[in-house]
């Protein structure tokens, strides 16, 4: 199939990228390069042998849009595209809201235009807030949010569905995604945040790499075993996967359907802390400190409806995922 990946040469992105063309797809990327840099299309080539066709563009810009849609014969859309730091969206909630919602608003309405029906949504845990219920199903209510970020997933979910039922030919997936982490095995693509990172493992890879001094771990008296956040960390290689395994099912009857990402279980902060110090034989010191405002204290979710219909489970362990971090770490931020 000819597939858009929008948002495609940031982490996830790439990284389904890499597993597309691995399953035979054509890849069409396109990225207004905020948060990730060209050179990512290099180093796809570099794993897979191919490089996915470019375009510079913004989907702000219905012109951007247009064009490739009018260039390109599109048989589905894996929407990535959109800004994802919980912080700056509290300080900068206008950008992310015209951002993140606008921006998928013009792609739906340029889709529409040529008649392509197929969309895959990454959204996020986030849209469950508090969860009411651990293991986490999709029958699970969706909960208040706590920043601008996590309330456009919500109202993306919420534009998908009620566009769908008005458009009761097209097959749109809600993917919610816990926590990918880890990069490819080759420690050519991975992880990569701008400036000091919000999350735990891009934090854990700098301190690694010598760039930050220690670790924070934000809250150690939550009612979890050690008092740290629990949280379901997915190799963002499965996560890419989960992918390939929804466009197999495309075929089957319209609707919207919704999935849970996750391996289905709960590692705590300092769980992270020591897998990663003992499959790297590194030490990565760390304090205590006050809790994030907002953070919840466990979050995991039951994969099982995505095994059940999309023949798609995690296969990755965490030792794997601290090590192809790791890897990535020592190959790229000690170069930077
Ligand atoms: P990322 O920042 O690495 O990738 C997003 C890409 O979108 C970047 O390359 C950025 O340049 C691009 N982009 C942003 N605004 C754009 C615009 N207006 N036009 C064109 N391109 C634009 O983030 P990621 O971690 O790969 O996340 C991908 C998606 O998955 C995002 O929608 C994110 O909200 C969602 N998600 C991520 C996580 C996570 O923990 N990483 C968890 C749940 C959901
Ligand atoms: N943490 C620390 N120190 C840090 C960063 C994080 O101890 O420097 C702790 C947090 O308190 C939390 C755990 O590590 O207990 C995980 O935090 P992350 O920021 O890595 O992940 P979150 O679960 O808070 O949130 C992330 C994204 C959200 C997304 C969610 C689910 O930031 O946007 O995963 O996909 F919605």
């Amino acid at each position: 199939m000819n597939i858009l990946v929008s948002g495609g040469t940031g982490f996830i992105g790439s990284h389904t990228c890499v597993e597309l063309i691995n399953a035979g797809h054509d890849v069409i990327v396109f990225d207004n390069l905020s948060n990730s840099k060209e050179n990512t299309l290099d180093k796809i080539e570099t794993i897979t042998g191919k490089r996915p066709k470019f375009y510079l563009a913004d989907m702000r810009n219905e012109d951007d849009l247009e064009k490739i849609f009018s260039e390109n014969s599109i048989d589905a859309v894996i929407h990535f595209a959109g800004l994802k730091a919980v912080g700056e969206s509290v300080a900068m909630p206008l950008e992310y809201y015209k951002n993140n919602i606008c921006g998928t608003l013009n792609l739906l309405e340029v889709m529409k235009k040529h008649d392509v029906k197929n969309f895959i949504f990454s959204s996020s845990a986030t849209v469950y807030g508090k969860p009411e219920f651990i293991p986490i199903t999709e029958k699970c209510p969706l909960g208040e949010t706590t920043n601008p970020y996590g309330e456009t997933k919500k109202m993306q979910e919420r534009i998908l569905t009620d566009f769908q039922k008005a458009n009761p030919d097209w097959h749109i997936v809600l993917l919610r995604y816990f926590n990918p982490i880890g990069c490819h095995e080759s420690g050519i693509i991975g992880e990569e945040p701008n400036g000091i990172p919000n999350n735990l493992m891009p934090y854990i890879m700098q301190v690694a790499a010598g760039k930050l001094p220690m670790l924070r771990v934000t809250g150690n008296d939550y009612d979890t075993p050690d008092g740290t956040g629990v949280r379901d960390y997915i190799h963002v290689v499965d996560l890419a996967k989960g992918h390939v395994a929804v466009l197999k099912k495309l075929a089957d009857e319209s609707g919207v359907y919704i999935y849970n990402l996750g391996t289905g279980k709960g590692y705590s902060v300092l769980d992270i802390v020591h897998a990663f110090e003992k499959v790297n034989g590194i030490t990565i010191p760390y304090q205590f400190a006050e809790r994030r405002p907002g953070d919840i204290a466990v979050s995991y979710s039951d994969p099982s409806k995505a095994k059940e219909e999309l023949g798609w489970v995690a296969e990755y362990d965490l030792d794997r995922m601290c090590l192809d971090a790791f890897r990535f770490a020592k190959n790229t931020l000690t170069a930077n």
